[in-house]
């Protein structure tokens, strides 16, 4: 299909406008118009369903700025950094990655030499005017800002949502009782000051997110719900292999996906994806190569869709191991473990530092009761191989010399064990889903556009037209569109033009059915109800009319989906 046809109807119809146009535009930058608006908002709520309602997972909103030191242990000041190159004559900026495409296999991994050696034996000029371009240089792609006046600290603006909920981890897994695995989520503006932001809603420099962070003990990456779904069929394309459709227990048993819970996301995405309406047949998951994991990442699977651009990634399913936890643990010190008792409690053997009262009391009288206690909460690492050791007891420091203690074994009894707890994260790109989704359901038969979209995803769900202006018909439409909304139906009142144009106003925008309002309303109360997908025509008593509407927007899928899943 023309994606350019496509954009156009999304600039017409008021799903997508380009930011700030009376200024001239602002690359990477897009409103969304009412109907696009819509459509966001519908998707996002099909995913709350299934992740907040459905899995039971905590759904949070975090700051959209964060402050250095959470960043700083992410890895994102260190390693959230992409190549660029400038034209030396027309100044345009490139992803100097993107312009070795096909000249290696991931150039992207690439050091800057590297890459710069690549592009000049290529003999590669700019895109833009054929001028001569600088070396590559690295770029972080975080937006900073200072937060507060005078000598201010920087904020980040965040590249992902996921932070929010790494650092909330205590406060999730005990708002969860202190039971794993436990999840939270996002849906949230995240921001990535892009090289060169192209091809409309795929790159953009402020979009939005929908993350789930799933916290696991690390042996045990199962999913309640796994059981229920194991035999579903995945197109999965792993690391040096080929697209094929396997079973999510066949793909786990066979190593070709790490875990359990890893594939079970894996199929709530595909689940997902085939609710709101994309094409079964034209999607797939691509396990990534190693060279290509992002920083955090132990085993990766983007969620692909094929589109006029080519496959496009929509959602990253990572097993994040406990980098992220594990980070945000060394650099705050705050206790990010999780506690599992064991059914019995074990003997545990373990080096202590024992203090000698029969030296100590000749030395320190009175006062080696307190110190002894002090002494005894210092780790053996502390003491070993010192000669003595200052021990603070209230206000006064007492040299004790290593006569005074040895490190010995005790046995003690532990209740359970503390550890660290990974992450698994499928992470989702509102704006890239809703165009795919547009993508899949445009269809156009001559100059006739119709939208497929699944009626729970349309902007709107019913046309309402008067079939003349006057003669009261307008009137009993417009208290058929208050009815409609009322019982929560988004419903579009209509009056200009000939019916037929009506209709295809509303099929070139996805709404999933009309209802006309005629003079036989007038006689016997009845309206026509008009589907979009069959065109077929039927009339309803006009008190069914919400229950109606609702019945043909939950039948109306778009005609080549290829079915469920
Ligand atoms: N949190 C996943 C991502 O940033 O892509």
């Amino acid at each position: 299909m023309d994606s350019q046809e496509l954009l156009s109807l999304c600039r017409r119809r008021g799903f997508l406008w380009p930011a700030y146009d009376i200024y001239g535009g602002f690359a990477g930058f897009y409103d969304y118009g009412p109907l696009g608006a819509a459509l966001k908002s519908n998707i996002e709520e099909h995913w709350r369903r299934l992740y907040v309602h459905e899995e039971g997972f905590q759904e949070l909103v975090c700051p959209l700025i964060a402050p250095e030191p959470v960043f700083e242990a992410s890895g994102h000041l260190d390693a959230f950094a992409d190549m660029y190159v400038e034209c030396e004559g027309c100044g345009e900026t490139h992803r100097a990655d993107h312009l070795a495409a096909g000249m290696h296999d991931n150039p992207a991994s690439l050091s800057e030499e590297e890459l710069g050696k690549l592009l000049g034996d290529n003999g590669v000029k700019c895109p833009s005017c054929g001028g001569a371009l600088t070396p590559p240089r690295r770029f972080n792609l975080m937006f900073k800002t200072p937060v507060g006046a005078g000598s201010a600290k920087p904020g980040y603006l965040r590249p992902e949502t996921a932070q929010g909920m790494f650092v909330n981890f205590s406060q999730v897994y005990r708002y969860g009782r202190e039971k794993l695995p436990v999840g939270a989520v996002q849906i949230g503006r995240a921001f990535r000051n892009e090289i060169s932001p192209r091809q409309g809603l795929l790159r953009l420099r402020e979009f939005s997110l929908m993350e789930a962070e799933v916290f696991f003990h690390p042996e045990r990456k199962t999913w309640p719900r796994y059981d229920r779904v194991k035999d579903e069929k995945l197109p999965l394309l792993p690391d040096g292999g080929s697209v094929g459709e396997m079973s999510l227990s066949d793909a786990v048993g066979k190593g070709v996906i790490a875990n359990e819970a890893l594939a079970y996301f894996i199929w709530l995405t595909l689940r997902f994806a085939s609710e709101i309406g994309l094409d079964r047949r034209r999607v797939r998951f691509r396990q990534h190569a190693r060279d290509e994991m992002a920083h955090y990442a132990s085993d990766c699977w983007d969620f692909e869709a094929e589109t006029g651009y080519g496959w496009v990634e929509l959602v990253g399913v990572a097993d994040r191991g406990c980098y992220d936890v594990q980070a945000h643990l060394r650099h705050s010190g705050a206790d990010l473990t999780a506690f599992e008792p064991f059914d019995e409690p074990r003997e545990a053997t373990e080096e202590v530092v024992r203090p000698r009262f029969d030296v100590m009391g000749k030395l320190f009288k009175g006062r080696t009761k307190a110190i002894a206690e002090e002494l005894s909460k210092l780790s053996p690492e502390e003491v070993r191989g010192t000669e003595e050791v200052g021990v603070v007891v209230g206000d006064e420091v007492f040299k004790v010399p290593s006569s005074c203690f040895e490190v010995a074994s005790a046995t003690r009894k532990v209740a359970g064990e503390k550890f660290v707890p990974h992450v698994i994260e499928p992470a989702y790109g509102v704006d890239r889903i809703l165009y795919c989704l547009l993508e899949h359901a445009y269809r156009k038969d001559g100059d006739y556009v119709t939208l497929s979209l699944k009626g729970s995803v349309a902007p709107i769900k019913a046309g309402v037209f008067p079939l003349m202006a006057r003669d009261g018909l307008d009137g009993v439409a417009m208290e058929i569109r208050e009815t409609l909304a009322v019982a929560g139906i988004a419903a579009y009142f209509d009056d200009a033009g000939s019916i037929g144009r009506r209709y295809a106003r509303m099929d070139e925008v996805g709404t999933p059915c009309c209802v006309t309002i005629d003079y036989q309303t007038k006689e016997d109360g009845t309206v026509t109800l008009r589907d979009r997908d069959t065109k077929e025509q039927k009339r309803v008593e006009g008190e069914r009319v919400a229950a109606a509407v609702a019945e043909a927007v939950a039948r109306s899928s778009p005609a080549a989906s290829g079915g469920g899943m």
